[in-house]
């Protein structure tokens, strides 16, 4: 057989291990990396895995030198907001003032300024501002990503944002995974009226299923935003209509958000800074992903970090994600994430590694073909320019990706 191309000289090649679930506690210290490998692709797949030695006898229409770096499956980020109209850098002062990120979204601020911009751009414009977001994601090493809608908050914005995501999906040679965010935030016009208004977006969910417009449902379960009961009863209703179901939980106050991820079987809970023990021990129990953000938190400036150690040490699945928004975390860089991930969550480079590979992939449902790299998967990877895998988390804020393919075929470098 002659190979598409073999690449060889691979210093480490980041070889997560996939199984059935999302790989838990202990689980996630393990993490192979094979030296001096190399790799077969053909017809967009991998075909073969093994040395560089061996790699030598095989017959390849074209060759290429990965000069000893380090090469990893394509990144996966699980959470990101990636279609919105506008910009928030006028909230930085308020910010600096100690007002908190609660307050201005209850003056009228925060999501819903942005849900203004949204309301305020045409699809067009929406796809121009996501696809330049888009592409730096690619850039930083991202060929897998979830997508949420949430700056709408009526039926006809919500229905743009996920067209946007549609088209994001035939433009791009990525895997974009599409979730509807409508109880994102409570529209002015609906105060003290938000089991209404979750009526109002609940119905929308028979139409964003026909037309394939979403894959998750998710919620912003928060002190001054939904209740659990509310986020119960609507993310109950999401999944007896087939839906995935994702939610922000515990990111303020520890109000439950994750014990209830876990009794609905969600594939993720997100946020989790405020988790209580009862959480983490219930996430330890289930199967449900721990979605870290640790970009909102150094963002929103906090100096309480989700408990990563103790989901891990427990037993825990952890991934990571940038929550990339106009608000609470402005960044498309997923390898920044990973260096706040060992500085602040104190997460090893192989727990880190399966953070955004393996368990980010079960976290939105894509862990057949995404997270990993094994003969007959998609050839989604990423030659880095670092000496070893531990040296991104290490070398923060600038990019090592020196070039990022999608199914065996260059996507930018
Ligand atoms: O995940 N927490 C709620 N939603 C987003 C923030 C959105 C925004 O501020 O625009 C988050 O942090
Ligand atoms: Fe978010």
């Amino acid at each position: 057989m002659t190979y598409d191309f073999i690449l060889y000289n691979i210093g480490q090649l980041i070889l997560p291990k996939s199984k059935e679930r999302p790989l838990k506690g202990q689980e996630m210290k393990e993490l192979n990396i094979s030296e001096n490998a190399a790799i077969g692709i053909s017809d967009g797949k991998v075909a073969w895995l093994g040395s560089s030695i061996d790699a030598e006898s095989l017959k390849a229409s074209e060759r290429i030198d990965a000069q000893g770096k380090v090469v990893s499956p394509g990144l996966v980020d699980p959470h990101t907001h990636l279609v919105f109209g506008g910009s928030r850098e006028h909230e930085l002062s308020l910010k600096q003032a100690g007002v908190p990120y609660l307050e201005i979204l209850a003056q009228g601020g925060g999501i819903l300024s942005t849900v203004s911009a949204t309301k305020n751009a045409s699809e067009e414009e929406l796809l121009q501002k996501a696809s330049f977001h888009l592409e730096r994601m690619i850039s930083y090493g991202v060929t897998t990503m979830e997508a949420k809608s949430g700056y709408g908050l009526d039926a006809e914005t919500e229905l743009k944002q996920l067209r946007v995501v549609q088209r994001l999906k035939e433009k791009y040679p990525v895997s974009i995974i599409s979730t509807f965010l409508g109880a994102h935030a409570i529209p002015p016009e609906f105060k003290g009226k938000e089991a209404q208004f979750l009526e109002h977006m609940s119905d929308l969910l028979d139409e964003i299923k026909e037309r394939g417009l979403a894959e998750f449902v998710d919620i912003f379960c928060e002190t001054g935003v939904f209740t659990i009961e509310q986020s119960r009863k609507y993310l109950q209703l999401a999944k007896d209509k087939g839906f995935g179901l994702k939610i922000h939980a515990d990111e303020i106050d520890p109000l439950g958000g994750t014990e209830l991820a876990v009794s609905l079987g969600a594939a993720s809970a997100d946020h989790l800074v405020a988790a209580s023990d009862e959480g983490i021990k219930r996430l330890a129990e289930g199967s449900t992903v721990a979605v870290l953000l640790p970009g909102t938190t150094f963002y929103l400036g906090k100096d309480q970090y989700a408990r990563a150690r103790k989901m891990i040490d427990e037993g825990a699945a952890v991934a990571l994600a940038t929550d990339f928004n106009p608000g609470s975390c402005v960044t498309e860089n997923l390898q920044m994430i990973m260096s706040l991930a060992a500085l602040k969550l104190k997460m090893s480079a192989e727990e880190i590694w399966n953070g955004v590979t393996v368990n980010a992939a079960h976290a939105i449902g894509k862990s057949q073909e995404a997270g990993t790299l094994e003969i007959g998967r998609r050839a989604d990877f990423v030659i880095w320019d670092v000496p070893n895998y531990q040296y991104i988390p290490y070398h923060y804020g600038v990019n090592h990706a020196q070039s990022v393919f999608r199914s065996g075929k260059k996507l930018w470098e």
